[in-house]
């Protein structure tokens, strides 16, 4: 498949686009100040907050999983049997406790924060994947 250009100009924080990469879904979320400023928060109740245990690419071994911290570029596609997971902007409390925002996969219950990182206790074993991907300009992101 061939790469794709996502120009994330319009993008407004709290915002996901969603393209189409080799027949999968990408989001791209322009996470706000105080998503990035959460995620320090819940490491303990994660399985793998380093993404040690994935092949991943090396900006992906972070907190943020990303070159910009705040774009956000991932797989929509949920780790356990591939269902493509809910974004809750503001929601995500209803799912888990004290953490305002996330990805809830209605599957089979699997939680992951705004980096994409798994919940403990849920069925998917591992973080969403980030794909590979690269800034042509400041607005515009080539995946692939
Ligand atoms: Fe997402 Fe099972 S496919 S929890």
């Amino acid at each position: 498949g061939a790469p794709v250009e996502v120009n994330v100009s319009k993008l407004q924080p709290g915002q996901m686009l969603r393209v189409e990469w080799r027949g999968k879904p990408v989001w791209v979320v322009k996470r706000t100040q105080e998503m990035l400023d959460g995620l320090a928060a819940h490491e303990d109740k994660l399985r793998d907050a380093e993404s040690e245990n994935e092949q991943q690419p090396e900006y992906a071994k972070n907190r943020y999983r990303s070159i910009k911290p705040e774009l956000f570029v991932a797989v929509g596609i949920c780790t356990h049997l591939g269902c493509s997971p809910q974004y809750l902007a503001d929601s995500f409390s209803a799912q888990v406790q004290g953490v305002p925002s996330g990805f809830f996969c209605p599957c089979h219950g699997s939680k992951f924060d705004m980096s994409g990182r798994v919940f403990q206790s849920v069925p998917a074993p591992l973080n969403l994947v980030i794909p590979p991907h690269q800034y042509l300009d400041e607005n515009t992101i080539l995946v692939g």
